[in-house]
């Protein structure tokens, strides 16, 4: 486990690397692999390889998506790696609950524009106007959500037409909710369009809007 110090030194390396002027995703990748679990963790719950941000950025274009707001993105590292990784092709947006912690001196940094839902009426305007530049996002994004909930209600209004899951393989053990190979989406309105296998036994699958 990193003592505090060591930790904060960590965190420092990491906010240069993602600095606009500075920002270098690969290296970033691999101070990754030397990271300390407990704090690899905090910052995010799975760190793709490169060749992972590569097919996935691929089908970023293929589908041409190009606003995404990552719902639950925590730090929002994962997001900085996929636009930096990607040549900022994709404006990526976050969506977090629970502002006090986010902004306190506990919590790292935000890597991506971070909004907070405080309430559920907020919900349907915060979708669909200011998280993203006050325009509407094309895909939706959940890693490692585990809400149901919450999930359900995101959908209801979301007027794009792309959901993409990030989890772990069912075998794993892990909970979340929505699993991206058994997200249990609302009948005749989704259909499975991509699925990768990333690193770690994780999917990252693209859902299409069809109804
Ligand atoms: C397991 S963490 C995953 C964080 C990040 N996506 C990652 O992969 O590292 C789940 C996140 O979902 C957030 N969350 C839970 N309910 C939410 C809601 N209703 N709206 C937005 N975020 C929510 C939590 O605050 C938490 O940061």
């Amino acid at each position: 486990m990193l003592d505090e110090r060591s930790e904060l030194e960590t965190l420092r390396e990491i906010y240069y690397l993602t600095d606009g002027a500075s920002g270098n995703w690969r290296k970033l990748l691999a101070l990754g692999d030397c990271l300390d679990q407990q704090l690899k963790r905090k910052l995010l719950w799975m760190w793709p390889t490169s060749v992972d941000l590569d097919y996935f950025n691929q089908l970023l274009s293929m589908h041409n998506i190009h606003r995404i707001l990552s719902i639950g993105c925590g730090s929002g590292l994962l997001e900085w790696l996929m636009t930096a990784s990607g040549g900022r092709r994709v404006s990526m947006f976050g969506l977090e609950v629970d502002r006090k912690w986010w902004q306190s001196k506990y919590s790292v940094r935000s890597f991506i524009p971070l909004n907070y839902v405080e309430g559920a009426s907020q919900l349907h305007t915060e979708l669909l106007t200011s998280c993203c530049n006050d325009a509407p996002p094309c895909a939706l994004l959940f890693c490692y959500f585990n809400n149901r909930g919450a999930f359900l209600e995101y959908l209801k209004v979301f007027r794009g037409k792309w959901l993409i899951l990030i989890g772990p393989q069912p075998a794993r053990g892990i909970h979340t909710d929505p699993n991206p190979v058994q997200p249990q989406l609302p009948e005749d309105q989704w259909t499975l369009r991509e699925r990768l296998n990333w690193t770690d036994q994780n999917i990252v699958a693209f859902y299409e809007k069809i109804a």
